[in-house]
């Protein structure tokens, strides 16, 4: 259904489309907007802004709903695997066995990473944050893979989506590998993507390493949970990067520079580290009179969310698989009892009722991936693992968007207006 926004500037009015998607807020098409009347839109952040048409990923963040490809993230994180949504959220339909079958032998053949990649990590202090490691090392896939870096070959598409997606855990692991000086394990062909993440992360050379199935089911559901996200931050980076035909490698690595930081995907070890700071259930008063003071920076870390103004629906899995994994692993850590209480008391708390700031993605994320064993500079590095196929997905429908167009921003200018050069024995 398409109907007409009428928009009164400068003693000209303009009609302009208002198109309408499967579900959510409609459109209004400002495309010939600048043409018509000499004027932009305005609007930092993308507040009210949709960048472009896309059909993966649904967010109703008043009803606290997300959906990939339509089906529900509650769904698929209790039913689905890691590897079947990759498969979903790149074909558009859940596979069928063969299918299925077919796309988890290629991921799995292609977990191994150029052997000399791995004298990247060597150029790297042993402290280095992963994250910066995990920059440099994907970017510097791009020199490995000249076959399939011509974006316009839908081949050439296939084969680098499916690499990034295979070698990821394993350029994470070693990432982890690396910081702690033990040696590189190799990947695992017999293990399942999340089990062969899990040992050439902890495993060593020195001894048979046992897949914990508790952990490992965890692990693949902490994936699911972070695959993708509509047109997020990081997400938005890899589009807007692939716009100018940069090879996938440097686009997901731009995506993993943006997911880096603190406001975004590097929420999750921010949480924890809060989580650690507050100690006791006794502080938390202390740290939501913080969050509430504007004059003082400090916020509630993995709380709140552009989208969600409703519970985030991922936060809901994260704290049930969370209770899994202390009860597999037998642990009880006084942070858990933190972020409970601190959860409740913000939730019944009128600035965070007001403002419908909810726990997000990443504020259970963290005690998870601590328990296991994960230390924080590496909680980053897993949601960019499981964060790639999202990243990837968006990147082809970008690029396979007839209507696509290098993406170029215009601004609202308020320098200095044109003035004289003045010497420099003039001033
Ligand atoms: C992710 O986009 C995605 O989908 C991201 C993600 C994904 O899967 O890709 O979901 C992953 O990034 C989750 C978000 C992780 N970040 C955090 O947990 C960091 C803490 N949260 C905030 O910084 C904030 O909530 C954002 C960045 C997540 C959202 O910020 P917005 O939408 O720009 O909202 P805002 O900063 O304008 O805040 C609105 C109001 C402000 O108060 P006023 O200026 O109106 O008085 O709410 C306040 C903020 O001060 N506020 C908070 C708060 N978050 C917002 N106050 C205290 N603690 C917080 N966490």
């Amino acid at each position: 259904m398409m109907s007409n926004a009428t928009l009164s500037i400068g003693g000209t009015n303009v009609e302009m489309p208002v198109l309408s998607g499967s579900i959510g807020p409609d459109v209004v098409d400002i495309r010939k907007l600048y043409a018509q009347t000499g004027a932009f839109t305005f609007d930092p952040g993308f507040m009210s802004t949709a960048s472009c048409e896309s059909s993966i990923t649904y967010i109703d963040g008043d009803e606290g709903v997300l959906l990939h490809r339509g089906y529900p993230i509650g769904q698929l994180a209790e039913q689905s695997s890691f590897l079947e949504v990759c498969y979903l959220l790149l074909n558009g339909d859940l596979p069928r066995q063969d299918e299925y079958a077919n796309f988890t032998r290629t991921i799995t053949r292609h977990t191994m990473v150029h052997e000399q990649l791995s004298t990247f990590y060597r150029g790297f202090r042993r402290d280095a944050h992963p994250m910066a490691v995990m920059c440099g090392v994907v970017g510097a896939l791009s020199a490995f893979y000249h076959d399939s870096t011509d974006i316009a070959d839908p081949e050439q598409r296939r084969i680098a989506s499916h690499r990034l997606i295979a070698k990821m855990p394993t350029i994470a692991a070693m990432a982890y590998k690396y910081s702690v000086g033990q040696p590189f394990i190799y990947p695992d062909n017999r293990l399942s993507y999340s089990g062969n993440f899990l040992k050439m992360t902890f495993g060593v050379p020195a001894e048979e390493y046992e897949v914990n199935p508790a952990i490992e089911r965890a692990m693949d559901r902490i994936f699911i949970l972070h695959a993708d996200h509509e047109q997020n931050a990081s997400t938005s980076t890899v589009r807007l990067a692939g716009s100018s035909g940069a090879n996938p490698f440097a686009c997901i690595a731009a995506g993993i520079a943006c997911l880096w930081g603190p406001a975004h995907g590097g929420a999750n070890e921010a949480a924890l580290n809060m989580l650690r700071e507050i100690g006791r259930p006794e502080r938390i008063p202390e740290y939501l009179a913080r969050a509430k003071d504007k004059n003082d920076p400090f916020r509630l870390m993995g709380f709140g969310h552009r989208v969600y103004k409703n519970y985030d629906p991922r936060a809901t899995v994260m704290q049930q698989t969370l209770r899994e994994v202390f009860e597999a692993l037998k642990i009880n850590d006084p942070v858990f009892e933190v972020a409970l209480q601190l959860e409740e008391m913000a939730l019944n708390d009128p600035y965070f009722i007001e403002k419908k700031l909810f726990p997000n993605v990443d504020f259970y994320s963290g005690v998870i991936l601590s328990a296991v064993g994960f230390p924080t500079e590496m909680f980053t590095v897993l949601f960019a693992l499981a964060r790639t196929v999202g990243w990837v997905a968006q990147w082809n429908e970008m690029i396979s968007d007839p209507a696509q167009k290098i993406g170029r921003p215009r601004q609202l200018y308020t320098g200095p207006t044109q003035r004289d050069y003045v010497p420099l024995n003039q001033r």
